[in-house]
């Protein structure tokens, strides 16, 4: 039985279940080079269906993910807006119809910014802006021709259901009983969602919200501070820590005198108007960092009291987050340490990019070839490596033909001499295997670097990352000294950088360029022996020369680009950037030393 599970919007991306196992997956920026990210995957259906050796003949059944994709927001792919883009979005769009002025058409405001490739679909669409309907019958009629699947054969399934799906089927312990929330901006009319999963049966539906606006009012803060709505919440988290009470407390209290949480639901003690021009009249004059430490704060009030009250009414304490808000560490932070939850897992990519694993995921039990009890059987996911792969002859080829600087040093290195490296100092962009799913790099298309020396996170920004200078890298941990970095007493899964702990005193020694530099908490990657040995006898090779188990990982991308996927991007990004060596499977390649000292970054 082969399930394709495809999702069109925004995190475009692709998956392949093979009798009930996930056997690929990836979102559509990678393998394009695009910050594109919506739109039909054409690039992630054809290799994930080359990764298992398959074709689209071989394809039983597809499972589109997201019923209501409205033309506007299809026409227009607005993760390539600017910050201008969002800002005329609100004054040019919303703002008349708040007045009363005037109800533009979004098309016409946007007309600069309509995509060429959408014009696959019924181009009649474009007239009729919010007409989801319309939109379906054409990805349908598309999906249909592109795939030659009749339509029996096809799909769809709604949003938060698909959320709430992969974080279930992705969970390393269904044995237990979960209760999966999803929250995020919103998709298929609700923005927040409670299931539970008992008996490792289906998941069954609690409660379905459209009020649940905490993502709305997060991303609408992070546009308020000047950076992109969708795609810089993070870095409004990341500020946040460095505010306190003193500057955040007006902030906090306009947040918390609208969106309340009662029981598994919302309501507003004061409904604003809409979710920026609202808060932005209400927060004139407040300082940048008081309004993510508010935002933040009230996020993580709304959360907790959400799943406090889930967990309340189903008595299970096993917690598991999807959806974009679910990318939010700190507030995980928050929920994990509430004494009545037992355990939090929050997966890999649990924003839109998995709603293709989890359309998959429903089809596959809800299939009538399939017995009941495969649900119980699904075990699609104990691997985020789910990218491609390449020959070491691949990567030799893309050295040789790929521009490297004269006098470069390239040689066959393992483990060793890569760990040897880093104790002393260098910074080591890492290309091996797979590529990881979803946004964090879990060590095979990474930067790494000695965690211990505080300066190295300004020198990763100087020759590739251009971080912004408050936010924070990360760090991948042997399993095994987990308990030496950070505080862990419950025990959790921390093997995809999606959860939030205070770290250790020997962690701030000795990781300390691998924390929050403000509050020191940490975002860890566990890395096991069993998921990824040749990275885990990586870190252990460094621990040998410097009894460090962990080491600094940044993802290898240049600042603005997509993270690399094959050796070519690893060669072209590693030549355009000021990194000094890159190893690429097992081939090591080093630029001149009065060539690396040039760097300087061009992304
Ligand atoms: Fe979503």
């Amino acid at each position: 039985m082969v399930i394709l599970g495809i999702h069109d919007g925004h995190g475009a991306s692709a998956a392949l279940l093979v009798d009930g196992r996930l056997v690929a997956a990836m979102s559509e920026d990678r393998p394009t080079r695009l910050s594109t990210r919506s739109g039909f995957p054409f690039h992630s259906v054809e290799r994930v269906l080359a990764l298992a050796g398959l074709t689209m003949r071989d394809v039983d059944h597809i499972a589109l993910s997201t019923l209501r994709l409205p033309p506007k927001y299809f026409f227009v792919p607005r993760e390539n807006f600017s910050i201008a883009d969002f800002w005329r979005e609100q004054t040019h769009y919303w703002k008349p119809r708040l007045d009363g002025t005037g109800t533009p058409a979004y098309l016409e405001v946007f007309a600069d910014r309509i995509d060429p490739a959408r014009r696959i679909y019924d181009e009649s669409l474009i007239a009729h802006e919010d007409d989801a309907e319309g939109m379906l019958k054409a990805r349908l009629k598309h999906l249909q021709a592109y795939s030659g699947l009749p339509a029996e054969r096809i799909s769809v399934h709604d949003h938060h259901t698909c959320h709430a799906w992969y974080a279930y089927m992705t969970h390393p312990n269904r044995d237990r009983d979960l209760l999966v929330f999803t929250t995020d901006g919103g998709g298929d009319g609700a923005n927040g969602t409670v299931w539970e999963g008992r008996d490792r049966g289906a998941l069954r539906l609690l409660h379905r919200d459209a009020k649940c606006n905490i993502g709305r009012i997060y991303r609408y803060a992070t546009l308020l501070l000047g950076m992109k709505q969708f795609e810089h919440a993070f870095k409004t988290m990341g500020l946040a820590p460095y505010a306190n009470e003193k500057y955040g407390r007006i902030a906090y209290d306009v947040y918390a005198g609208t969106l309340q949480n009662h029981g598994l639901g919302f309501s507003y003690t004061t409904q604003p108007s809409d979710h920026f021009f609202w808060f932005k009249e209400r927060l004139e004059g407040v300082r940048f960092d008081g309004i993510a430490w508010g935002v933040q704060r009230r996020t993580e009030e709304l959360l907790s009291r959400w799943v406090q009250n889930g967990v309340g009414a189903t008595g299970i304490g096993d917690v598991v987050m999807s959806g974009g808000v679910a990318m939010n560490i700190k507030a995980n932070k928050v929920i994990w340490e509430l004494p009545d939850v037992t355990s939090l897992f929050v997966p890999p990519g649990a924003g839109d990019e998995s709603l293709a694993v989890g359309a998959a995921c429903i089809a596959a039990a809800a299939h009538p070839t399939l017995e009941a009890e495969q649900v119980e059987h699904l075990r699609p996911f104990t691997t985020p490596y789910l990218g491609e792969d390449f020959t070491d002859q691949q990567a030799l080829r893309a050295i040789e033909t790929g521009g490297i600087p004269e006098g470069s040093r390239v040689r066959q290195a393992g483990a060793g001499e890569v760990a040897e490296l880093l104790a002393q100092g260098e910074v080591v962009a890492r290309c091996a295997g797979r590529w990881e799913f979803g946004p964090r790099a879990l060590g095979n298309r990474s930067i790494l670097a000695d965690p211990r020396n505080p300066h190295v996170v300004r020198q990763i920004n100087e020759i590739i990352k251009q971080r912004d200078f408050w936010m924070p890298f990360a760090s991948s941990v042997l399993e095994e000294r987990a308990d030496d970095y950070f505080i862990n007493p419950k025990g959790l899964d921390a093997r995809y950088m999606t959860l939030a702990f205070d770290s250790t005193p020997l962690g701030r020694k000795e990781m300390i360029s691998g924390l929050h530099p403000y509050d020191h908490t940490s975002r860890p990657h566990v890395v096991s022996r069993a998921v990824n040995p040749d990275y885990h006898a990586l870190i252990s090779a460094f621990q040998e020369r410097t009894g460090v188990g962990t080491v600094l990982n940044t993802s290898f991308n240049l600042h603005g680009e997509p993270m690399v996927a094959g050796p070519e991007d690893a060669v072209s990004t590693w030549v355009r950037s000021g990194l000094s060596h890159v190893w690429i499977g097992s081939w090591l390649v080093s630029k001149p030393v009065h060539d690396s000292s040039q760097g300087g970054c061009h992304g």
